[in-house]
């Protein structure tokens, strides 16, 4: 509820968020939050609302940072009709999140200063942060490397040729060397193309009886091996984008222990999703890497659970409704995410609430430099000074997926219909609260 709203001023509303319990880094506790210019004024027990501020009612509910996706495609330029940049930050918004790493696979790609610089301008007036990742490869091509030094030089932390895999290892191994030259990222989408080929579901007795071309574990997990044994070799650090066997997980794992710098994410669908679901051949459950057995679902999960998997990331690849109308196999892979991962964690999870807003925020914000230690001013903690990136949210609402309301420009949401439990009530974005009572603001 509001007692008043209104367009931001320059330095922002003053708010005050009241009666939640604030969880962050440092734990939970029973608090107010005061938003004033922008910045989290005070955090009190108590805190008297100031005359005209908007005040946020948080009744029942988790204040916490703001949520940090490092896998969003925000499809602008080049793909405006199924999303852009403003359609993709409100969706963004409304699913919790102040801070989104844009994929680089739009077009023209972003590999070139010129392309970086285009989209960081077109995110001035976002309704949420938008930290542009740069690709590995020209053209994402995995021919020659991208400009890396240029593009880190306009801010850029983390470079993928995500939607396709870097496939030569010389190459990979020349790009590890050179990124931790500058201090950046490089995050790999693991998928040997000559394991991969043409599959459009994961290989196994479901892709036989169906009849649709199978992409084996073993294109994600020689990829995985091979990265890890060249970060070991060029002591190098590497992120793995939407891990989803099991396999995947216990290198990461073993990697892990053995103290090399490797982080790993996983996708909702991931975990809330299995192979069966291709059965009805809607391509809205065809995504890159495939659906996986149950088995492939408990892995994910228990690597989740144990601190294996450093954050969840959406993969959010909106896609036309048109393609839906292909055969499952011609269909483009991807499916929505932004709108639904912080309520499929919350549901589908056996974790405590903590747990999933470190896998959903602060990690996240920490990996690629986003959080204060880091220069940035997400994932918290909520204490005065802090920049005001924050979201709330009902950790026991129940709210039905309706894909026809969701923000983004497009509809492919697998998860229409699914009744979920944690809903995002408000979001407050550089102090503009950019959401208010699960609805969008501008
Ligand atoms: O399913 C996917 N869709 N996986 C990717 O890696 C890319 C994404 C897209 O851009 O549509």
């Amino acid at each position: 509820m509001t007692e008043r709203t209104g367009r931001t001023a320059p330095s922002g509303p003053t708010l005050v968020i009241r009666g939640g319990t604030v969880s962050d880094t440092t734990g939970e506790r029973r608090a107010d939050v005061l938003v004033a210019d922008g910045k989290v004024a005070s955090v009190e027990e108590r805190i008297e609302s100031p005359r005209g501020a908007v005040v946020l009612e948080a009744e029942g509910c988790i204040v916490a940072p703001g949520l940090v996706d490092l896998h969003t495609h925000l499809r602008e330029p080049g793909r405006e009709e199924t999303e852009t940049i403003e359609t993709g930050t409100r969706a963004a918004a409304l699913g919790g999140y102040t801070a989104v790493v844009a994929m680089p696979n739009t077009d023209p790609p972003l590999d070139s200063a010129e392309a970086v610089r285009n989209v960081q301008e077109l995110s001035l007036s976002a309704t949420a942060e938008v930290a542009v990742a740069g690709a590995i490869t020209v053209g994402r091509l995995g021919e020659r490397l991208a400009p890396m030094a240029e593009l880190a030089g306009l801010g850029v932390r983390l470079f993928t040729d995500d939607g396709a895999g870097v496939q030569s290892a010389g190459l990979m191994r020349r790009a590890l060397e050179y990124a931790r030259g500058l201090g950046v990222i490089l995050a790999q989408h693991c998928e040997d193309g000559s394991l991969a080929c043409d599959g459009a579901m994961h290989e196994g007795a479901w892709s036989s009886r169906l009849g649709i071309p199978g992409m084996p574990a073993a294109a994600e997990e020689v990829m995985v091996a091979r990265d890890i044994a060249l970060t070991r070799a060029t002591a190098g650090r590497i992120h793995f984008l939407h891990l989803s066997t099991a396999v995947s997980i216990e290198m990461v794992r073993r990697a892990k222990a053995e103290g090399l710098a490797v982080t790993a994410e996983v996708a909702p669908h991931h975990f809330s999703l299995t192979e069966a679901a291709t059965a009805g051949f809607d391509p809205l459950f065809r995504v890159n890497p495939p659906l996986r057995p149950a088995s492939d679902v408990e892995a994910v999960k228990l690597g989740l659970a144990d601190g294996t998997v450093d954050a969840i990331a959406t993969d959010h690849a909106p896609h036309a409704p048109e393609s839906r109308d292909l055969p499952f196999d011609q269909a483009p892979p991807g499916m929505l995410g932004l709108q639904t991962a912080l309520a499929l964690a919350v549901s589908e999870l056996d974790l405590p609430l903590q747990r999933v807003l470190a896998l959903l925020s602060w990690q996240p914000a920490a990996l690629v430099g986003l959080d204060p230690i880091g220069g940035g001013g997400q994932g918290g903690p909520i204490v005065p000074g802090a920049p005001a990136n924050l979201c709330v949210i009902d950790p026991t609402a129940t709210w039905t997926v309706d894909p026809s309301a969701l923000a983004s420009r497009s509809r492919n949401t697998p998860y229409a219909g699914r009744r979920l439990t944690g809903q995002v009530r408000h979001t407050v974005f550089r102090g503009e609260p950019v959401v208010i009572d699960a609805e969008a603001q501008r």
